[in-house]
């Protein structure tokens, strides 16, 4: 088997490199070869930054990537990528990454041969990673829950014969507050990982706050970690420090942190 640079030991398996230092150590490393990583957050928080550095980290080492969207046209991705840097169309016209701009319905028909568009799109590049920049969009059609499952479900069981590690985004509807709502179908089920992004209010300043829900591939960091969006990606920063109920949305200070301000 081929060893890339991203992918480095996690115990006796293997760690493929988020292309994030601060989320790859959250994760003891990176996720585990082949997961399906659920990255869950509130409107503008990072999903897609999160997902696009995934790629860029294989890109640069040699394993190249899909990008399904439903969301984007292409020229408004390269356009927002450049801005950070990130030549989508050179990587592109390289082949190291190939761009599916589609509709859930285009991209879960089969040919003849029980092949989807992002079937061909992995074989023809040699794909490693793929991410799907919505899964939400599923959602748009009306089915009820349990037709839903099923069929991002079976989307997944197709998605796991082909040799390739996956994150997908979702949105989570509420900005603040206790309570949060990854979707109606279970979706967080049927994932490997799960990475929500959430807001938190902290001293009138909205703050972004990361931290892993779930993680199949044994041991993560249980801490609720303050990440910011820069010019260049996603930058982890320190827990959150005197203050609980982060999830919440809105932190109190702890008694810890209380008695030192006093003193
Ligand atoms: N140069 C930058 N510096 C700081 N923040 C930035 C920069 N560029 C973009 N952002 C922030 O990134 C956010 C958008 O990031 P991204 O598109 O990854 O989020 P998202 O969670 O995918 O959003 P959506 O919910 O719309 O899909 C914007 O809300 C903006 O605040
Ligand atoms: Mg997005």
């Amino acid at each position: 088997m081929r060893l890339a640079k991203t992918v480095r030991s996690k115990g006796d398996t293997l760690a493929i490199s988020t292309g994030i230092l601060g989320l790859d150590n959250m994760l003891k490393g990176g996720f585990s070869d082949g997961d399906i990583t659920l990255v869950a957050g509130s409107p503008g928080t990072g999903k897609t930054t999160i997902a696009l550095q995934f790629l860029i980290e294989g890109i640069k080492h040699g394993e190249p990537g899909v990008m399904v969207t439903f969301e984007y046209l292409p020229q408004r991705m390269y356009r927002d990528a450049m801005k950070k840097g990130w030549d989508l169309k050179k990587w592109e016209s390289e082949g190291k990454l190939k761009i599916l701009c589609t509709t859930p319905d285009i991209l879960t028909s089969m040919d003849a041969k029980g092949r989807t568009v992002l079937d061909e799109a992995i074989t023809e590049i040699h794909a490693k990673r793929v991410v799907l920049d919505s899964v939400t969009h599923f959602e748009f059609y009306g089915k009820q829950p349990s037709e839903l499952r099923q069929e991002v479900s079976g989307f997944m069981n197709h998605l796991r014969l082909h040799d390739i590690t996956t994150i997908i985004t979702h949105e989570i509807p509420e900005i603040i507050g206790p309570t949060m709502h990854i979707s109606n179908f279970g979706l967080e089920f049927l994932v490997d990982n799960v990475i929500i992004l959430r807001y938190v209010e902290i001293e009138s300043e909205m703050k972004k706050a990361i931290f892993v829900l779930k993680f199949r591939g044994g041991d993560h960091d249980r801490k609720l970690r303050h990440f910011e969006l820069t010019g260049k990606g996603v930058s982890i920063e320190s827990e959150f420090k005197g203050v609980e109920g982060v999830t919440s949305g809105s932190p109190r200070i702890t008694v810890t942190q209380r008695a030192r301000e006093l003193i």
